[in-house]
């Protein structure tokens, strides 16, 4: 942590009910250009045994967020601001002494990467790896960890266990290192796991096996699940709360159903417009205009600006806050949920609901 965490003064610790409360997370790279502002005053909340995505484009800040909960971040070069505050189990993490942060991590949150060949050591077993996270984290003793090992290989669908838990890694493909990852994740059945992009790095038939295998898992061992993707159809099919992120800020959070259909930021709208399915085959698939604004000349007020076929005046001006929408515990980050927004929020929902029906329509000529 950063010396100036120390002159925070913390909120009350959330209700029993939350898992994982974050509050106004900020991280911050410090690097030989300038300031990073990856993730710029985050905030959300998970329940235990539920699941949300954190989704948004490329640098967004989606797994700097997940690093700072487990605090996996090198400080310097990063900074956590002091008035952050990530609450986990009833424990507030980003001031938790190390040697205790440790004994969380792998035990009661757990993490798999994108990348399995990176997260898992060459030199030894894949059995030695679990093993060891069990006996370190459930304090047994080797037999049994080595036992708990194949029992988990097991109940993520590894062919012959007893045989593949003296394998090394490379002698894995990538959809069953990633299952290994699985496995070891969840051998010291975690309340949290935190799963960034887990399938990207995985063939499209692989991807569906292990996603219907986490969601499984999750539901039989009552962990909750922070999905990070930038797929919306993962979403759709995995969890029930979305966060979308833009530009290292929240910029809409709902149920799944609020946001996949019926969202309200000009850039969710856009995200969702721009997924190729079937239906809009022959239709035009929407891009939205422009790039990700650069960390380093970050538009002056509202982040999307430059970008929103909706702005205005105000938005250049004002930074938007997560405002309320026309759905209970729906926010968005955008000024067209202000009353000086109403007109073009109509227009707004009218082009979606129109860029959504393209496609149908299509179908239907058919
Ligand atoms: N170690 C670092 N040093 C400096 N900047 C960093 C570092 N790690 C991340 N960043 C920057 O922080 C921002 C957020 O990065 P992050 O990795 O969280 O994005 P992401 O949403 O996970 O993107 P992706 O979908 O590509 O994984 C980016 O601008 C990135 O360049
Ligand atoms: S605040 Fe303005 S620019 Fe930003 S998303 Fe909303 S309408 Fe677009
Ligand atoms: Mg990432």
């Amino acid at each position: 942590m950063t010396a100036t965490a120390e002159r925070h003064v913390l909120g009350a610790p959330p209700p029993d009910d939350i898992l994982l409360d974050v509050r106004n997370l900020k991280t911050i790279f410090h690097v030989m250009d300038g300031d990073v502002p990856a993730v710029d005053g985050v905030s959300f909340q998970l329940r235990p045994g539920r699941s949300i995505g954190i989704v948004g484009e490329s640098g967004s800040g989606k797994s700097v967020t997940a690093l700072t909960i487990m605090r996996l971040l090198d400080i310097p070069p990063a900074e956590v601001k002091a008035d952050s505050e990530i609450w986990f189990d009833g424990k507030e993490l980003l001031r938790l002494p190390m040697n205790e942060m440790r004994k969380i991590r792998g035990n009661d949150i757990a993490m798999i990467f994108q990348e399995p060949l990176t997260s898992l050591n060459p030199v030894f077993t894949i059995g030695d790896q679990i093993a060891e996270q069990v006996e370190l984290h459930l304090k047994v003793k080797k037999k049994e960890a080595w036992e708990r090992a194949i029992e988990s290989l097991k109940l993520v669908g590894i062919p012959s266990p007893e045989r593949r838990v003296k394998q090394y890694p490379h002698e894995m493909s990538g959809g069953m290192r990633q299952r290994v990852m699985i496995a070891m994740a969840l051998s010291c059945e975690p309340k949290l796991l935190i799963a960034d992009e887990p399938t990207t790095a995985l063939d499209v038939t692989i991807q569906a096996q292990i996603l219907e295998l986490l969601k499984s898992i999750q539901d039989r061992t009552d962990s909750a699940l922070m999905l990070i993707t930038h797929d919306l159809g993962v979403v759709a099919e995995m969890v029930e709360d979305v966060v979308v992120m833009y530009a290292g800020q929240v910029v809409e959070t709902g149920s799944v159903d609020q946001v996949l259909l019926e969202p309200r930021d000009p850039y969710t709208m856009g995200l969702i417009e721009s997924i190729p399915t079937v239906d809009k085959r022959g239709g035009r698939l929407s891009v939205i205009k422009g790039t990700v604004p650069s960390p380093f000349n970050l538009p002056p007020a509202c982040r999307f600006e430059p970008r929103c076929p909706y702005a205005w005046d105000h938005c250049r001006k004002v930074a938007p806050d997560l405002f309320q929408t026309d759905h209970a515990g729906q926010l968005a980050r955008c000024h067209l949920h202000t009353a000086a927004g109403v007109g073009r929020r109509e227009q707004a929902l009218e082009v979606h609901a129109q860029a959504m029906t393209v496609g149908r329509d299509l179908r239907s000529q058919r």
